[in-house]
């Protein structure tokens, strides 16, 4: 090898395939395993929720002997070690019964919290940093994601665990939205210093605020698109931490994410009818097909099959889809499929669509991950009208599938999909988030669709082509984390 391998360890509240409730668990599951596979020293740690224990348990799981004593705010928490090799990368998970074992997540349902969640993330992330003494490993890169571990960079640096004086931290945004901004008396809960209470560390407009504490005091920050590393430093994008990011822009950096290439693979996906790939189309039509009929929808072949795979929140831009298909519908000139969930008004929206419209338009309601592979192979346009998107992955999996997307033009989807306007493109883009915009967009696509199959079938070919591995993202990890390492 040309250089020194690293030892880094992943700090993450989500990873697949044992707990996911977004792309952030994807990258989690994914980058590691690519690190590792440069000859890294790679591991991961995620908080050993009830239903990770439960994933984990089927995967070969294996207790510690010793717990860890973890204290926040003069409470101690005893903290069992759990690990589970995946892919080759050991993944450690931190149970504490009163903190993680319950049903959900971050909270009762995806719109509630539970009001514990600043000392069940201060306590991962101690757990976190003690967790190096309790293996004997001492990692050269602290890798954190999101706010649940914002506070690791800022405990690494005030030095929480002496023994980790080399340690470097890196820390990455997947998502600016969710900031963890907690009470203020919660800074008890983490051990610093009240004098870090103040507007240029981890205060924010009275509130702690953890994903500030992460930016300001990692050694590199990253975001998951370079576009998306732009955006984040104006206030239409930042929810309030422009300043923040842009105080620390000297080092910000965006890194577009890669996809798994194995379990996102057309020509071998087992949750396929049929298999294809860009020299052997036949397969996609077999998969829309089948979907037709797994879900109800007439076998109209002029109708162009539009699909949806998303949270269904207000930053996806689910409203404009609701408000805009409905005339392209009754023209006959499209079918729509959507999976997912989330607000209450919005699923509410699109049932009402759908009671106006069996046949042809068709909503699912939940999590449901095969069904999501059968959706991407088997339309032919993808939608992601996205106010925000720091990057974004199901538009990544349409190019592979030969399904268009049809973005807005932010974030990691203005990184990864070209207008086929240009003559050279692999989707649709719009820029400004309204109606006519959107609604113009679509029914462009509609008449590319209808009227061009060959230029169509180009634009699919070159989305097909295009290499979305993890292979070449992890080797721009790789730069960063020996830019900042003391061992080259
Ligand atoms: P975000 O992380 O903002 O939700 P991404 O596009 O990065 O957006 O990642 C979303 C991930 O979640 C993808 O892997 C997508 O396939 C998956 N996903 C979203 N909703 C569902 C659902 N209802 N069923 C199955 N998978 C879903
Ligand atoms: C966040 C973002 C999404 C991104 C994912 C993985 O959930 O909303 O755009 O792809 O993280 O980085």
């Amino acid at each position: 090898m040309a250089h020194h391998a690293l030892r880094i360890l992943h700090a993450a509240s989500e990873a697949v395939p044992l707990v996911k409730t977004g792309g952030l668990a994807d990258v989690v599951g994914a980058l590691p395993q690519a690190l590792k596979a440069m000859g890294h020293d790679v591991r991961v740690v995620i908080p050993g929720y009830r239903k990770a224990i439960a994933a984990a348990a089927k995967l070969g799981l294996t207790w510690g002997e010793h717990t860890m004593t973890i204290e926040a705010g003069g409470v101690d928490h005893r903290l069992g070690v759990g690990t589970v090799e995946i892919g080759g990368v050991p993944v450690h998970l931190l149970a504490c019964n009163e903190l993680f074992d319950r049903d959900g997540i971050y909270g009762p349902s995806p719109s509630n919290d539970y009001d514990d969640n600043a000392r069940r993330f201060a306590v991962f992330s101690k757990g976190a940093l003690a967790l190096p003494g309790y293996l004997g490993w001492t990692p050269h890169v602290v890798h954190a994601h999101d706010w649940q571990t914002g506070l690791i960079p800022a405990l690494l640096e005030r030095g929480f665990n002496q023994a980790l004086p080399a340690t470097r931290s890196v820390f990455t945004i997947h998502n600016i939205a969710y900031q963890g901004a907690v009470w203020h008396f919660d800074m008890k809960l983490t051990g610093l210093d009240w004098a870090l209470f103040n507007p240029l560390h981890l205060e924010h407009y009275g509130r702690l605020n953890l994903l500030k504490a992460g930016v300001v005091f990692a050694d590199r920050v990253t975001t998951v698109s370079r576009t998306y590393a732009q955006e984040i430093q104006l206030a239409e994008y930042a929810f309030g931490l422009e300043a923040v990011t842009r105080g620390h822009s000297y080092k910000l950096s965006g890194i577009v994410n890669g996809i798994d290439s194995d379990a996102w693979n057309p020509a071998n996906d087992k949750h396929l009818p049929a298999s294809f790939e860009l020299k052997k189309l036949a397969g996609k039509k077999t998969c829309r097909e089948r979907l037709r009929d797994e879900l109800g929808l007439v076998p109209d072949k002029r109708a162009c099959l539009v699909s949806v795979v998303s949270r269904l929140v207000e930053q996806k831009g689910i409203d404009l889809i609701a408000e805009a298909v409905e005339p392209y519908i009754l023209a006959g000139r499209m079918q729509l499929i959507v999976l997912g969930s989330g607000d209450v008004q919005l699923e509410h929206r699109l049932s009402q669509l759908q009671a106006r419209h069996p046949g042809w338009v068709h909503v699912w309601y939940g999590y449901n991950d095969p069904l999501a592979h059968r959706i991407i192979a088997g339309s032919d346009l993808f939608l992601m009208p996205s106010r925000t998107e720091p990057c974004g992955l199901t538009q990544l999996y349409s190019l592979r599938y030969g399904t268009l997307p049809l973005v807005r033009h932010t974030g990691g989807l203005a990184d990864t999909v070209v207008d086929v306007a240009s003559g050279d493109g692999n989707g649709f883009t719009f820029g400004p988030v309204d109606l006519g915009h959107f609604s113009s967009v679509l029914d462009r696509a509609l008449g590319l669709y209808e009227h061009f199959p060959n230029d169509w079938k180009a634009a699919m070919k070159r989305g097909m082509k295009a290499d979305w591995s993890w292979t070449h993202v992890a080797k721009e990890y790789d730069a960063l984390y020996r830019d900042i390492c003391v061992v080259q």
